[in-house]
C-alpha cells in the first residue's frame, strides 16, 4: 500500500517523465500528427465556448464552479507521485490490506472517516468507501440492506420508497429482485408515515428495506427520518438514506441534525443504517463519484454473509464491495474536499445557496406569481414552478416534468440553486423571465 508518508516523499523521476506525457504540448503534438486534427481542434474550440457558459446550468444539481487552485495543485502532486499515470486500483475493502500496493486506500479511509464524523458516525464504528456515483452508493446501501435482512430473518425484504425517490431506486430494486411497496407522499412531497405504518402492517411477513430521501430529485422534498423510525419500531428493517445532494451541504447549516446518523433527542436511537452522497453535486468534484458510509458493525455482519459467496483467496480478503476493481484516482483526488480549507469553503457555499434560494423564491413569487414557484421546505435549494418558455428551458438547461399537483396536470420545471448560481446569474434568469412575459403580452 502506498502510505501517505511514502506518497508525499515520493520523488520518482521516471514517473515525472510519464506524467509529462499528459501535458498539453503532448496532446497538440498528437493532434498535429492526426489526419483529423482540424476536426479535433474545432471540437476543442466548441468545448471551450461551452465552458464559458457553464454557470448558466440551473436545472440539475451539479456545482459548475471550477474547484480552487489548491485542488489542481493537489491533483498535480498526485500525478507527480504516479497516481493516475498508470493502472492504480482500489480493489477490495479500503480498511483491509490489499495485495495490490498501487492503491490509495489510505486516502479513501481518511475521506470516509472525515465525512463519517460530519454525519455523526462514531470514529470507532465507521465503514465505507468512495463509489462511482450517488446511484452506485445507493446500490451498495440497498444491497447491504437486502443481505442483512435476508440473513437475519431468512426472508427477502420488500423495498419501501415513494414515487418522489430518484428513478435509480426503481432500477436498483429490479436488479436486486425486490418487490416494491410504494409509500404515498404528503403535500410537500415527503414520505407519508401514516401510509408507511399501514403498508408495513399489510406486509408484515417480510422485512422492510426502506429507502428514504433527504432532498428528492425534482421537488427537494424531505422524508422525515425520526417519524419513519418511530413507525419502524418492532419491524425487522434497514433504512438506507439517499442524500445525494442535500447530504453535501446540510452538515454546514443549522439543519445539520437532519442528516445525522444518531438522534439528538432520543438517546442511542439510530436514524439510518447507511448514507449515499454524490461528490459531483454540491462539492463540485469534477467527475462523478459518491460517498457510501455505514457502520463497521453493519459491515462486519454483512461481510459474514458476503463471505459465503466470495472466496477470499484471490485478493486475500473479502472485498465487501459489489465491484471488484475500483478507481483509485478519485478517492485520492476527492481527499482534497475533506481538508479543513475545502470544508470552510463548503460552509460558505452552503450558507450562500440557501440565501440565494430564498432570494429567488421571493423574487419569483412577487414578480411571477403565475409561475407558482414552490420550495418544499426550508432545507431545500430547489424551487419548482410552471414551465417557462422553451427558450428559457434551453438556455438554463432546466429539467422539466409533467406533474399532477392538486389534481391538475401541468408541465413544471425546476431550478437547483447550486454554488455557481450567484445573484448575477439568478438576476439574468429573472430578467429572461421578465422578457418572456413581455413577449407573451
Ligand atoms: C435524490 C437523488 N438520488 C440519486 C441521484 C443520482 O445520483 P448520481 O447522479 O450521483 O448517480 C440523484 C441525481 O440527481 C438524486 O437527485
Amino acid at each position: 500500500m502506498l502510505t501517505r508518508r511514502r506518497f508525499l516523499t515520493y520523488s520518482g523521476a521516471g514517473i515525472l517523465t510519464l506524467a509529462s506525457g499528459c501535458s498539453p504540448e503532448h496532446i497538440n503534438w498528437l493532434t498535429h500528427q492526426d489526419e483529423t486534427s482540424s476536426t479535433i481542434n474545432l471540437a476543442l474550440v466548441e468545448q471551450a465556448k461551452l465552458t464559458k457558459l457553464k454557470s448558466l446550468l440551473l436545472g440539475y444539481p451539479i456545482n459548475m464552479n471550477t474547484p480552487p487552485e489548491d485542488f489542481f495543485t493537489w491533483r498535480q502532486q498526485l500525478l507527480e507521485a504516479g497516481v493516475g499515470t498508470f493502472s492504480y486500483n482500489n480493489v477490495g475493502n479500503p480498511f483491509k490490506e490489499s495485495p495490490i500496493v498501487y492503491n490509495t486506500h489510505d486516502f479513501e479511509r481518511d475521506v470516509i472517516h472525515r465525512f463519517g464524523k460530519l454525519y455523526g458516525f462514531l470514529p470507532s464504528d465507521t465503514w465505507g468507501f468512495l463509489s462511482n456515483s450517488g446511484t452506485d452508493s445507493n446500490m451498495h446501501g440497498m444491497y447491504m440492506g437486502r443481505v442483512l435482512l435476508k440473513g437475519r430473518t431468512g426472508v427477502l425484504p420488500k423495498a419501501y420508497f415513494t414515487k418522489e425517490a430518484h428513478y435509480s431506486i426503481q432500477i436498483l430494486r429490479d436488479l436486486l429482485g425486490l418487490e416494491t411497496v410504494f409509500v404515498e407522499t404528503l403535500a410537500d412531497g415527503g414520505m407519508d408515515t401514516q401510509d408507511l405504518r399501514k403498508k408495513l402492517a399489510d406486509n408484515a411477513s417480510q422485512p422492510a428495506l426502506v429507502i428514504a430521501t433527504i432532498g428528492t430529485t425534482f421537488k427537494g422534498a424531505v422524508d422525515q427520518l425520526d417519524l419513519i423510525q418511530d413507525v419502524l419500531q418492532g419491524y425487522p428493517s434497514y433504512l438506507h438514506l439517499d442524500a445525494a445532494l442535500f447530504g453535501g451541504y446540510l452538515p454546514h447549516t443549522s439543519y445539520a441534525a437532519e442528516v445525522l446518523y444518531q438522534s439528538q433527542s432520543k438517546l442511542n436511537r439510530v436514524r439510518y443504517d447507511s448514507i449515499a452522497v454524490s461528490c459531483h453535486k454540491f462539492f463540485g468534484f469534477p467527475s462523478p463519484a459518491g460517498l457510501f458510509i455505514s457502520t463497521q458493525s453493519h459491515f462486519d455482519e454483512f461481510n459474514e454473509f458476503f463471505s459465503r459467496i466470495h472466496n477470499p483467496e484471490y485478493i486475500k480478503h473479502v472485498p465487501g464491495t459489489i465491484t471488484c476493481s475500483r478507481d483509485a484516482v478519485k478517492p485520492a483526488e476527492f481527499y482534497y474536499f475533506s481538508s479543513p480549507t475545502a470544508m470552510a469553503k463548503q460552509q460558505e457555499d452552503a450558507v450562500a445557496i440557501l440565501k440565494n434560494t430564498i432570494y429567488l423564491l421571493d423574487e419569483m413569487q412577487s414578480h411571477f406569481p403565475n409561475l407558482q414557484a414552490v420550495r418544499s421546505n426550508e432545507l431545500s435549494n430547489t424551487l419548482f414552478f410552471r414551465k417557462p418558455s422553451d427558450r428559457i428551458v434551453k438556455k438554463y438547461s432546466l429539467a422539466t416534468m409533467h406533474l399532477s399537483i392538486n389534481n391538475i396536470k401541468q408541465d413544471y420545471a425546476h431550478v437547483v440553486v447550486m454554488p455557481h448560481a450567484t445573484r448575477k446569474i439568478l438576476t439574468e434568469f429573472l430578467t429572461d423571465l421578465e422578457e418572456d412575459r413581455n413577449i407573451s403580452l
